[in-house]
């Protein structure tokens, strides 16, 4: 009879049971590790460099090319090819996987690894503190960003600029990977003056007047990032239309005149009592008949996914500012009706991320 170790409680019928329900946890464990996988894929160039294989690269060749040597070369390269990024052949030839190749080859590549970039530098590093937030009931991950307390992540990364720059790579391009289906909407409802509340570097009041002629846009913004709009504005040429306000959507009173307000990415930052409080400023600020457009990421009003809708849900909840998560397309739609606004309409992408808009009109003063 075989002695059993009182350390190791398994045996082989056990470990045949276990397995398999291990090898899925497994993958879940090591996640911070193929992450980082493909961001050294994006930042080395890996995968485009692999795309001009057309019989696959040998190790020294790709080396060559990422300027990588040795076991630090290996390292990436058995990862890569274990998270099937890449493929290496039975000639050891290495060529990127025949199911990323479409994307590494498109248009939105660039976008693609500004997100990455942005995956890296933030979420990684604040939802680290993502079961603290939950157990605490507080956005704890801000405190891995320097900043004084009570400051939103808005306000903390402006002492960085360079951080503030991957802030702003990204949120341009996470726009304009989902930005279609609101700039459809957009030339649909053909607003006149368009108001954008907490509107970034502009992206969407741009991507708006380019496709309006008539359109003029007023974007609000914090006044510690509202040089951001300005110049990008003033790069396109579109100072006479896009005029953008410093201020606080919470205090500054919201510019009047407008027919349509935007919230693109923007409701998910807020709780539900401040998400309430800014559609009734908006109510206040519209005419009877005026739209609100709600623009994000949202989860399934079943609440089990998206995939992407509930993982980036916790950036939401651990880091910008106390509240905050990506809410289903129903909780939405609950606020409008609460505050003033019906004919509620949505619209979902048909991009790879998660976005969709609300559309509601004006119905009633409150
Ligand atoms: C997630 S980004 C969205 C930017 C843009 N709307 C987009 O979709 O690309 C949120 C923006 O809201 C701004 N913001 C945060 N708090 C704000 C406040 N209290 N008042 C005005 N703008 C604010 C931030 O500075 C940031 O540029």
């Amino acid at each position: 009879m075989t002695s059993k170790n009182a350390e190791d409680p398994s045996t082989p019928e056990s470990r045949r049971l276990e397995r398999p329900a291990f090898d899925v946890l497994g993958r879940l464990v090591f996640a911070a590790a193929a992450f980082q996988t493909l961001r050294a894929a994006c930042e080395t160039g890996l995968l485009e460099q692999l795309l001009d294989a057309t019989d696959g690269f040998d190790r020294d060749e790709i080396g060559t090319r990422v300027g990588l040597r040795g076991r630090w070369l290996d390292t990436l390269l058995t990862a890569a090819a274990a998270t099937e990024l890449i493929r290496r052949d039975h000639r050891g030839r290495y060529s990127v996987a025949d199911e990323i190749a479409p994307a590494v080859r498109s248009a939105e590549w660039g976008l693609f690894t500004a997100t990455v970039a942005f995956e890296h530098h933030f979420s990684y590093r604040g939802i680290s503190k993502f079961t603290e937030a939950l157990v605490r009931e507080t956005n704890a991950g801000i405190e891995n960003f320097p900043g004084r307390p009570g400051d939103s992540l808005y306000v903390r990364y402006g002492a960085d600029p360079e951080l503030r720059q991957v802030f702003y790579t990204y949120m341009r391009a996470w726009s304009r990977i989902g930005g279609p289906v609101l700039w459809d909407a957009l030339v649909e409802i053909a607003p006149r003056r368009m108001l954008d509340i907490g509107g970034g570097d502009g992206v969407h009041a741009i991507a708006a007047t380019s496709r309006l002629p008539g359109l003029e846009v007023t974007v609000l913004e914090l006044p510690e990032n509202a040089d951001v709009a300005r110049a990008r504005i003033a790069e396109e040429g579109l100072a006479d239309r896009v005029s953008v306000v410093g201020g606080d959507m919470f205090a500054t009173p919201f510019p009047v005149g407008h027919d349509l307000v935007l919230f693109a990415h923007q409701l998910v930052i807020w709780t539900e009592e401040e998400n309430l409080a800014l559609l009734r400023r908006s109510n206040a600020a519209l005419p009877l008949g005026g739209t609100v457009v709600i623009f994000s990421s949202m989860t399934d009003d079943s609440e089990d996914g998206p995939f992407i809708a509930a993982m980036a849900s916790l950036y939401h909840t651990a880091i910008p500012v106390e509240g905050g998560r990506i809410y289903p397309w129903g909780a939405y739609e609950g606020w409008l009706r609460a505050t003033g606004f019906g004919e509620v309409q949505r619209i979902r992408s048909d991009t790879w991320t998660p976005h969709g808009v609300i559309v509601a009109k004006k119905v009633a003063e409150v």
